[in-house]
């Protein structure tokens, strides 16, 4: 692979750092890739560098697992593995967990799967059985995975079991976090571990609980009365956690050797490492840096990826109309799941069309000049849905001379064919 992300820990992770410099930023990567079509892709190696170390940094010492979904990109998933500190993937899916199982040896899949095929060839293929973890919080996915194929008939099952980490305030707030595990007390997780642990066909190795209400939630990206319940929010929610996770720890660790213990997100992983509990942190956002993850004070990642469309057409002198563009983002509906543009500065979308299907107009002075044929690029509100979007991200990387070029293509996972999600 001729694009590598180990040389950097020779060198200060803050040394180069062309990204706070937007104009020489965005326009270097312009005259790299003047001769690839659009949509293209590009990963800034400088850029994902720096991530990657300061992800590192602020994980503290504790291993991290790579949350795959938030890359979708196999070749910086094995080369992020190859540094000191990054350790195994939260995969999303089962079937991605047993594409990548031919190569990685630790895959937890991080989100319960009913998907009956995927179980059956992870249950009959011993070394995938060896390597991938499946996530439970319910009794219900241990009879789903004994109906697809019993414990006499199959391999032995890799449990790790979810605990929820929401925050349930008294307040107006109510719950605040993600809903996915039913599994809230010590006593319901200790119920689901045991059941584990006294099944045939299953061993239990790990425990994961993620709060996204600290992770996955920027803290200045609002108004400022939005900003300060945030703050409020994360101050009382993490002590509770901290406190729930330790005791349900410490009573799961009394039926199982568990191997690890997962948690934290992009985030968080400064307040996660400090949690004694937790053996590993788990992050993926913060290597590409969707636009979303801009709003922390906590830490500032560089944009390390961005797509770029071409100007098709000039419908009015300020308005230029580039292909694609309507990239947008899951989650509740709102201008902040729209793509970015970037470069050039002081372009925005038209309301009424905003990022379009096939066509985006966009309006503004910095249109003006624009001719068909130029370049727009944009920024992601995510980090991994990108890659969907894409059949792969061109790797730029300065040479000798700093001047940066294309050293590699980097497919997507929809480049090689897969769609999991
Ligand atoms: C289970 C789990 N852990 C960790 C994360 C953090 O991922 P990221 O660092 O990409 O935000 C997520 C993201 O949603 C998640 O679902």
């Amino acid at each position: 692979m001729a694009y590598s992300l180990g040389p950097i820990e020779a060198r200060a992770s803050t040394e180069r750092a062309p990204w706070r410099d937007p104009l020489s930023y965005w326009g270097s990567i312009d005259a790299a890739t003047a001769d690839l079509d659009a949509p293209v892709g590009v990963l800034h190696a400088d850029a994902v560098r720096f991530n990657a170390h300061d992800l590192l940094r602020r994980a503290a010492g504790k291993p991290v697992r790579i949350a795959s979904k938030s890359l979708r990109v196999r070749s910086v998933i094995e080369a992020l593995l190859e540094l000191d500190g990054f350790s195994g993937v939260l995969a999303y899916t089962l079937a991605e967990a047993l594409w990548l199982a031919d190569t990685i040896d630790d895959v937890v899949v991080g989100y319960p799967s009913a998907d009956r095929g995927a179980i059956a060839r992870l249950v009959t293929a011993p070394l995938a059985a060896a390597r991938v973890t499946l996530m439970i919080d319910s009794i219900d996915h241990l009879d789903l995975i004994d109906a697809v194929r019993p414990p006499a008939e199959r391999e032995t099952v890799r449990i790790c079991v979810e605990l929820d980490a929401s925050w349930r305030s008294r307040g107006p707030l109510g719950t605040v976090g993600v809903h996915r595990s039913p599994l809230h007390s010590v006593d319901d997780i200790e119920r689901v571990a045991r059941a584990v642990v006294e099944r045939p066909g299953f061993v239990l190795v790990g425990i994961m609980s993620y709060e996204a209400q600290i992770a996955g939630v920027a803290d200045t990206a609002g108004r400022r009365a939005y900003n300060a319940s945030v703050a409020y929010m994360q101050r009382h929610s993490m002590p509770e956690l901290v406190e729930r996770r330790g005791l349900a720890v410490e009573r799961v660790r009394r039926l199982a050797d568990l191997e690890f213990v997962n948690g934290g997100g992009t985030g968080s992983l400064e307040q996660t490492t400090q949690d004694d509990s937790v053996t590993e942190l788990a992050a993926g956002s913060g290597i590409f840096a969707g636009r979303l993850f801009d709003g922390y004070s906590r830490f500032s990642p560089a944009p390390a990826a961005a797509f770029g469309l071409t100007v098709a057409r000039r419908p009015e002198p300020a308005v230029a109309t580039v292909l694609g563009g309507g990239f947008v983002a899951s989650g509740p509906p709102g201008l902040d799941r729209l793509p970015t543009p970037v470069s050039p500065a002081g372009l925005r979308f038209i309301p009424r069309e905003s990022a379009g299907e096939v066509q985006t107009p966009l309006a503004g002075a910095a249109a003006r000049p624009l001719r068909i044929g130029d370049r727009v690029w944009f920024r992601h509100a995510k980090s991994g849905e990108l890659s969907e979007r894409l059949d792969g991200f061109a790797v730029l990387d300065a040479d000798a001379s700093g001047i940066l070029r294309v050293v590699d293509d980097a497919p997507t996972y929809r480049g090689e064919g897969r769609t999991f999600v």
